[in-house]
C-alpha cells in the first residue's frame, strides 16, 4: 500500500449517483486493495476494510471491540464516538464478549423463532390496514406503509402503548438524523429511554404478553437491563426495515417481469428478499470496531486504539465471494451476504427482520396490479440507505 501524507488521506466514501449504484468512491477503494487509511470526522485516523473475506475476519476477531467508548466515527463528528449520555447497564450492542454474550443469549431466547413465526399473520393483516388506509389516486408508500409497519411490529412485540409510540417515533427520527446535535441526540435518548422504562415498568405490574414478559419471566435482568435491551431493539428495528421495504418495492415497481418470476412461489420470494439485502446493503458506511492490541491484518499493522470501518456493501458486491455483483439477480440463491453482519454480534433480530419484509413482499405483490410508479425520493446521506419517499398512483381502489 502507497503511504499517503495525512491530509490526503480519504474519508468513508459517500453520496450515490442513484438508488442502485454505490458510491463511485467505495468501489475505487475497493477495486485499489483490501484494506485502506481512512481519515474519520473527528480526525482520528484509522483503517476500512472492503474486502469479503477480510471483513468477516475482523467480525469475528476478539482483539477488534464493539465498544462505543474506543471507536470513532466515521460520518459524523456531533453523533460521532457513538456514546450514550451515561454508561446504562444491558447496553449489549456495545459490550464485548463475555458481558456480551450473557445479554445476546437472554435476548436471542425472548426473540423465539416461533413467535416470530406467529406473527406473520398480524403483521399481513396490519400490512393490508395500512394499504387501505389512503385510496386516494397519488399514494406515498414509504409513509403509508413501509414507515409505520416496522413501527407497529416492534411496539407491539415490546408491548408498548399506542399513545406511547407515537413520542417514541417522533425522537426517534430526531435521534437518527445526521442534521441534529450532539445535544439533541442526548436528548432524544433519554426520552426514548424513559418512556421504554415505564413501559417495562408496567408489564412488570401486569403481566402482559410478549418480548418484555419474555425476559421478564427469564428473571436474570434487571428492570434497568431490560430497558436497555427494549431500547436497543426500538431504535435499531425501525429505519433498517422501513428502508429495506421501500427499496424492494421501488425495484419491483420498475420490473415487471421480476414480479412475474416470483408472484406465488414462497421460495422465490424468500431468494429475492436474500438478494434485496446484498445488494441494498442498507448500512451504507458499514460497522465498526476498535483494535484493542495490534494486528497484522491483510498486509498492514493496525495499531491499538485505532477504528476499523467494515463496509459491508464493498463485502457484499466483492466479486471473488459474488458472481456478477453488480447485477441484482432475484433468483441468486447465495444466502451468505453481510447485510446482517456477522460474529456474535450479527443482528439479533434477523429472523425477526426476515418475516415482515417477507410479509411486505407478499402483501405488495397482492396489490401490485394496482400500482405504477409514480416518483420516488433517494435518502441522502444517512445512515441507513433508502428513500424518504415512494409515491406510486393506485387504481381499482374499490378493493372490499
Ligand atoms: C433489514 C433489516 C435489518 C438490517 C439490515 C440489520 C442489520 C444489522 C447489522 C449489520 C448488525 C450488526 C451490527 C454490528 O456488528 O455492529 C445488527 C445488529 C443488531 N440488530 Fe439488526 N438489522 C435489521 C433489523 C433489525 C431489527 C428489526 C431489529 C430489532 C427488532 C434489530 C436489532 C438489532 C440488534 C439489537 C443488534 C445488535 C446485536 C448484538 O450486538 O449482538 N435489527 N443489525
Amino acid at each position: 500500500m502507497t503511504e499517503l501524507f495525512e491530509h490526503e488521506l480519504p474519508t468513508i466514501p459517500r453520496g450515490r449517483s442513484s438508488v442502485f449504484e454505490l458510491p463511485t468512491g467505495l468501489m475505487d477503494m475497493a477495486a485499489a486493495g483490501p484494506i485502506h487509511r481512512l481519515k474519520y470526522a473527528g480526525g482520528h485516523v484509522g483503517w476500512i476494510v472492503t474486502d469479503f473475506q477480510l471483513c468477516r475476519k475482523v467480525l469475528t476477531m476478539p482483539e477488534f471491540s464493539s465498544r462505543p467508548d474506543l471507536r470513532h466515527s466515521a460520518i459524523h463528528e456531533a453523533i460521532g464516538d457513538g456514546q450514550p449520555p451515561e454508561e446504562r447497564p444491558g447496553m449489549f450492542v456495545g459490550m464485548d464478549p463475555p458481558e456480551h454474550t450473557h445479554y445476546r443469549r437472554i435476548v436471542a431466547a425472548a426473540l423465539r423463532l416461533g413467535e416470530m413465526r406467529r406473527l406473520q399473520d398480524d403483521i399481513a393483516e396490519r400490512a393490508r390496514a395500512l394499504f387501505d388506509s389512503d385510496t386516494g389516486e397519488r399514494v406515498d408508500l414509504v409513509s403509508q406503509v413501509a414507515s409505520p409497519l416496522p413501527a407497529l411490529v416492534i411496539t407491539e412485540l415490546l408491548g408498548v402503548e399506542e399513545e406511547v409510540s407515537h413520542t417514541l417515533s417522533s425522537c426517534l427520527e430526531r435521534m437518527l438524523s445526521l442534521e441534529s446535535t450532539a445535544d439533541d441526540v442526548r436528548k432524544m435518548f433519554t426520552v426514548i429511554f424513559d418512556e421504554l422504562g415505564a413501559v417495562v415498568a408496567r408489564r412488570q405490574e401486569d403481566g402482559g404478553p410478549g418480548f418484555i414478559q419474555n425476559m421478564i419471566d427469564d428473571g436474570q435482568l434487571s428492570h434497568a437491563e431490560m430497558t436497555s435491551i427494549a431500547f436497543q431493539l426500538y431504535t435499531a428495528g425501525h429505519e433498517t426495515t422501513t428502508n429495506m421495504i421501500a427499496l424492494s418495492w421501488l425495484y419491483l415497481l420498475n420490473h415487471p417481469e421480476a414480479v412475474a418470476a416470483i408472484r406465488g412461489s414462497d421460495a422465490a420470494v424468500a431468494d429475492a428478499m436474500e438478494e434485496f439485502l446484498r445488494f441494498f446493503s442498507i448500512i451504507q458506511f458499514g460497522i465498526s470496531r476498535a483494535a484493542l492490541t495490534e494486528v497484522e491484518l491483510g498486509g498492514v499493522t493496525i495499531r491499538p486504539g485505532e477504528t476499523i470501518t467494515v463496509s459491508l456493501p464493498a463485502a457484499n458486491f466483492d466479486a471473488q465471494r459474488f458472481s456478477d455483483p453488480h447485477r441484482l439477480d432475484i433468483s441468486r440463491r447465495d444466502r451468505g451476504h453481510l447485510a446482517f453482519g456477522f460474529g456474535v454480534h450479527q443482528c439479533v433480530a434477523q429472523q425477526l427482520a426476515r418475516v415482515e419484509l417477507t410479509i411486505a413482499l407478499r402483501v405488495f405483490l397482492e396489490r401490485y396490479d394496482d400500482f405504477t410508479l409514480d416518483s420516488y425520493e433517494m435518502k441522502s446521506d444517512t445512515i441507513v440507505h433508502g428513500l424518504n419517499r415512494l409515491f406510486v398512483r393506485q387504481s381499482g381502489t374499490d378493493r372490499p
